[in-house]
């Protein structure tokens, strides 16, 4: 069983790094945009080809194993048992329509519903960011150091802007006072490489309203790795399945720091 899970590892990888292949030759094609719940939320014939792609690998290699993906493959599975691969094919279709960067293929592997492995893989950075349970994180072959605590006056924290408008989670001037204890704040428009970057100490926090399993299954385990913490806005623990979920990816200590900061401002 071991075994089968050092090849899923490196299937994950090896395929990732096929697909980013395969996304950059489609620069030099004509792109097809479509817009799936508003002008703000597209898709592309590369999104859907790429998340084809590793169902047929999957397909291929694991059959009895099951697959949820962006696009639409397995997105009626409600039954989390046995091996569930969950994949978003490009995470930060805004990016990479506009961008040509800053978009990454998110990978989680779940045995039971528990996160197992994560692979995040920054394509035109060539950056892979990966863990299996137990082994570590790396960012491609260096391992990745455990998180250091840090105040929240001296942090960095990466947050887009949907913070400021209408929402149940968090009042606007709760928002405000949070970026003003701040040192900084990012948006970077992937929520797997905002996730990644706290893993590698890039930023220091990540909180998001409402994101899918698709967008927090490749990091889940990434983070743990490296002792961070993994939650909803209000700091439940989150297994990285849930659906339409609010994160906050942060330092142990800066973690609290922030729910106390939003709690009373
Ligand atoms: C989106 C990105 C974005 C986040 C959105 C996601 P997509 O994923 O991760 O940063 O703010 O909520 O839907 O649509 O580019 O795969
Ligand atoms: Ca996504
Ligand atoms: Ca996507």
């Amino acid at each position: 069983m071991e075994n089968q899970w050092n090849e899923m590892y490196c299937l994950a990888k090896q395929w990732a790094k096929e697909a980013a292949e395969r996304i950059k030759e489609t620069f030099s094609e004509e792109l097809q945009i479509q817009s799936k719940t508003s002008r703000k939320d597209i898709v592309t014939n590369v999104d859907k080809e790429i998340e084809q792609f590793f169902s047929r690998k999957l397909n291929e290699t694991f059959p009895e194993h099951k697959m949820l993906g962006e696009e639409g493959i397995g997105h009626d599975l409600i039954d989390q048992k046995g091996i569930v691969w969950i994949i978003d094919p490009i995470d930060g279709t805004l990016n990479f329509v506009h961008q040509k960067r800053n978009f990454a293929i998110s990978i989680g592997i779940y045995e039971d519903g528990i996160a197992k492995i994560g692979i995040i893989y920054d394509v035109m950075l060539d950056e892979m960011y990966h863990a299996m349970e137990g082994q570590g994180a790396f960012l491609n072959e260096q391992k990745l150091k455990k998180l250091q605590e840090i105040d929240i006056e001296e942090s960095i924290i990466a947050m887009n802007t949907t913070w400021l408008l209408p929402n149940k989670l968090l009042p606007y001037e709760k928002a405000v006072s949070l970026v003003k204890s701040a040192r900084g704040t990012r948006s970077f428009g992937s929520a797997a490489i905002e996730i990644a970057s706290v893993a590698a100490g890039r930023v220091d926090a990540y909180m998001a309203v409402s994101l899918a399993p698709w967008d927090i299954a490749g990091g889940a385990v990434i983070i743990k790795e490296v002792g961070g913490l993994f939650t909803t806005i209000d700091g439940k623990i989150l297994a990285g399945t849930e659906s339409k979920t609010s994160l906050l990816v942060a330092k142990p200590g800066l973690h609290k720091q922030i729910i106390k900061t939003i709690k009373n401002p």
